[in-house]
């Protein structure tokens, strides 16, 4: 895992995160996508059966218009000269329908309703890109932004006055508590007390991984507890294995018998090693401006934690929709902000310039929404 210099420790806050998938097998647990899924003879499995393709119609937005980008996103902002990877589109294979998105058509079905992202910063990459797809179908919205400063502590609102529709993002790296005490700062995987925080939204999206095996000084936690039990450390995929079953008890308890959709985003995945694409070793996302050409498996592998992810969602009693985003992002070794980012992180491979990929994620994210996958 990268370093991330202390003096960002706000921005380092916001920084990694994201699960891998890359296995083509469809853990996602929607009813919608099951009943889909059994009313049609051939099934779509929209997140592993694509190719990216160039459409000279991307990007779905002009980032310069959108208010809402962060520095650490805002690639263009910061001068990225190659533009090839804002223009490549998720192309299904048959016999999926490739999804369409309609901005217009998702602010008036979000009317008086509330949507929130819930995670690091990669459930942030994506709420900034939402966003911005959202403003630019109604470009003369008025937006109110809560806290005006922008500032996430926790949660960022933005409302869209004229469709009374909320959209927030609620930072947590670990989604179970993290609670300073007098002895230090103490992860408490089987507590939850944050969630409360989530309740009365009408669709939740959330995310996790990337901060759990952060160590040494950017490790921001200083305890594990478990019931009585406070241990110095743990192995690190156990750790988030019982945090996520503490987070799924939670909806299973509080979210079974209500309306509200729940959607968790696959682990997001990083470019740090190129030989996870049949580079060197030593190569990185840097100066990387074409998607990994292929089709077929990617060469680095899934990401282990997201079979984890896939089997704690498949046993829970509400349906969590999967949104396995891993695979397609795997390919994406061009689509990360590097040092186009304002300084925020000096090479960055972890995050998503918006505009980018995160627009797909929400096109997909959209799709999944309206039943179309
Ligand atoms: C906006 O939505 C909220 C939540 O549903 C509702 O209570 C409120 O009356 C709505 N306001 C307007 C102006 O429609
Ligand atoms: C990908 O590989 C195929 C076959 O080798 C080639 O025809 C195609 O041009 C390549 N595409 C890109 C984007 O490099």
């Amino acid at each position: 895992m990268r370093k991330v210099r202390p003096g960002v420790v706000w921005a380092g806050a916001l920084a990694l995160v994201l699960l891998l998938a890359a296995c083509t097998a469809v853990a996602a647990v929607s009813i919608t996508r099951r009943q889909h899924r059994a009313s049609s003879a051939a099934s779509c499995d929209a997140f592993a059966a694509g190719r990216w393709v160039v459409d000279e119609s991307y990007p779905l937005y002009d980032s310069s218009r959108c208010p809402f980008i962060r520095d650490e996103f805002a690639c263009a902002r910061f001068g990225r000269p190659d533009k090839m990877y804002l223009k490549y589109r998720w192309q299904l294979d048959p016999p999926c329908a490739q999804p369409r998105f309609d901005g217009l058509a998702l602010l008036r079905m979000w009317r008086g309703k509330t949507v929130m992202f819930v995670g690091d910063s990669l459930a942030l990459n994506q709420y900034e890109s939402l966003l911005c797809m959202l403003h630019a179908a109604a470009p003369g919205v008025r937006t109110t932004l809560t806290p005006a400063s922008g500032k996430i502590d926790p949660s960022s609102t933005v409302r869209f006055e004229d469709y009374n529709a909320t959209i927030v993002y609620y930072l947590t790296h670990y989604l179970v508590d993290l609670v300073p005490e007098k002895s230090g700062r103490v992860l408490k995987l089987d507590a939850i007390e944050q969630a409360s925080n989530w309740l009365g939204a009408d669709v939740l999206v959330f995310d996790s991984w990337h901060w759990w095996p952060r160590s040494g000084p950017t490790q921001p936690w200083d305890y594990i507890q478990e019931g009585n039990t406070v241990v110095r450390d743990m192995d690190r995929t156990k750790a988030f294995t019982k945090a996520l079953h503490t987070w799924a008890d939670w909806v299973d308890a509080n979210l079974l018998h209500t309306d509200t959709k729940v959607f968790f985003q696959g682990i997001s995945p990083s470019h740090y090693k190129g030989s996870d694409w049949g580079a060197s070793p030593k190569k990185t996302c840097m100066g990387e401006t074409m998607p990994v050409n292929g089709t077929g498996p990617y060469p680095g592998g899934p990401i282990p934690q997201q079979a984890v992810l896939k089997s704690v969602l498949a046993a829970m009693a509400k349906p969590v929709y999967f949104l396995d985003f891993t695979y397609l992002s795997q390919l994406r070794k061009d689509a990360h902000p590097t040092k186009y980012d304002g300084g925020v992180f000096a090479g960055d491979c972890t995050h998503w310039c918006v505009a980018g990929l995160p627009d797909t994620w929400n096109v997909l994210f959209y799709a999944a929404l309206t039943g179309q996958l």
